[in-house]
């Protein structure tokens, strides 16, 4: 995918479970991958080892390497302070979700990345599946008129093995993580598709039930969540989770406009797009109804190797070509930290019953201005008076045998850390 002769861009990973996985794709988008940092060494050392890569366990040292590019797949609540480093150091950065962990790292990330030459790019995946880069085309092509309401749903239920797989250590961010906080898979697509800014969210939590409660692993946060967002436009976008954990693995996108309907099928397979006019809006010579599979854009065969259908390559793809046109990508500061501000204010919602909270915008020094001390954040090493809980019940401890159950599991995938 490289332009002939480009001269290629070096690129290092923080985290090495999924930076393994953009370590291997940078070199199909022309970037040379050339240091990997973790903390857990060995995870560091395996990567390294596979794809000839220095490896680190230290970011200061990390960040000394000879690169132009930092991938940041480190913990989901502590990317801007490393971001920041990156952008002032000249590097660009390419950085996992959340964007921020608090409104007030969300104002210094705006003004770091403002103050940087670097591009700033939010990995947000999900868009670039083929059915929503298809639904942009359609969209920006005119096909449904004006999008007045869509609805975003990301489902991903884990079992309690899984659950604690994915979260070693008692003050993982995964066991941590409010309801509202991963929503950016159900709401980038929607963004990506309409360009419209979230202005205001409101939101209802669903707390876990007791016999789940009570299953052998320590998150004690709730299983779902709906969020209600106001548009710049007026539209209104409903999304089905933050990651909603009951039953139905998958992601649904609808948008409905004033001159027709476009979605992503909920029949068949999740790969096809569905397209329905009425007769009084029916374009000339068009169908009431499509339905088909689009294809990627660009690079096929690279995408459809790619994880999480294909979105995996195209944010490296995207993040090469917007450092090599010197330019900001559509995913810049202000989209990543409007979606991560979502997530957090619709907590602040949930938490007050739904009333709505307004979603600062972060290219507006006056208005972000407001919101530069605000350090409202629910993980446990920011606990303190004011702090939320996460879960709409309270603060909820594990038990003894649950968190047994979780650390024999830790114990077993090697994990050697704290709790
Ligand atoms: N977009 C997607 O589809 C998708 C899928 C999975 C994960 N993610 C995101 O990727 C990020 C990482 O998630 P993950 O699933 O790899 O699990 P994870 O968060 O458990 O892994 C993070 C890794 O970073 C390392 N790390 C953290 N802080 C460090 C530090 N200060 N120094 C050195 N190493 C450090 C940890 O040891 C760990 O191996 C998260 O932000 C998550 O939201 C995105």
């Amino acid at each position: 995918m490289a332009r002939r002769n480009a001269k290629p861009i070096r690129v290092g990973v923080f985290g090495a479970w999924r930076g393994a996985g953009f370590a291997q794709l940078a070199l199909n988008v022309g970037m040379t991958p050339v240091a990997v940092c973790d903390q857990w060494e060995s995870r560091a050392q395996q990567v390294a080892e596979r794809l000839e890569l220095t490896a680190y366990s230290d970011f200061d040292k990390f960040l000394e390497h000879e690169m132009d590019a930092v991938v940041l797949c480190n913990y989901f609540h502590e990317h801007a302070p490393y971001a920041i480093r990156c952008l002032e150091a000249g590097l660009h950065v390419m950085s996992e979700t959340a964007a921020c962990k608090t409104l007030g790292e969300g104002v210094e990330l705006a003004r770091a990345a403002e103050r940087s030459k670097a591009v700033y790019f939010f990995a947000e995946n999900y868009p670039f599946f083929a059915t929503n880069q298809e639904m942009r085309r359609l969209y920006q092509a005119g096909e449904i008129g004006e999008c007045r309401f869509a609805e975003g749903e990301y489902v991903h239920p884990v079992t309690a093995a899984e659950s604690n797989r994915l979260a070693p250590g008692l003050s993982h961010w995964r066991n941590w993580l409010p309801v509202t906080y991963y929503c950016t898979h159900a709401l980038a697509p929607l963004m990506y598709v309409t360009d419209f800014m979230p202005l205001a969210v409101n939101a209802q939590a669903i707390p876990r039930t007791p016999e789940q409660l009570a299953e052998p692993q320590v998150r004690r946060n709730d299983i779902s969540c709906y969020m209600m967002l106001r548009m710049d436009s007026e539209a209104v976008f409903g999304l089905n989770g933050g990651c909603n954990g009951l039953s139905g693995h998958g992601n649904w996108y609808r948008f409905q406009g004033t001159r027709g309907l476009m979605e992503t099928s909920r029949v068949g397979h999740m790969g096809q797009v569905r397209v329905v006019h009425e007769p009084f809006n029916l374009p000339e010579g068009g169908s009431r109804e499509r339905i088909y599979t689009p294809e990627f854009p660009v690079a096929k065969e690279l995408a459809a190797r790619a994880g999480h259908g294909g979105g995996d390559f195209f944010v490296m793809y995207h993040f090469a070509q917007a450092i090599r046109k010197r330019e900001q990508p559509w995913f810049n500061v202000y989209r990543g930290l409007a979606m991560s501000a979502a997530g957090i204010q619709a907590w602040r919602s949930a938490l007050d019953n739904g009333t709505a909270y307004p979603i600062p915008d972060f290219s507006d020094e006056a208005a972000r201005a407001l919101y530069e001390k605000d350090q409202w954040s629910p993980y446990p090493e920011d606990a303190g008076p004011g702090q939320p809980p996460v879960s709409v019940k309270g603060k909820i401890e594990p038990t003894r045998t649950q968190r047994a159950a979780a650390r024999k599991a830790w114990k077993e995938m090697g994990w050697t850390g704290e709790g």
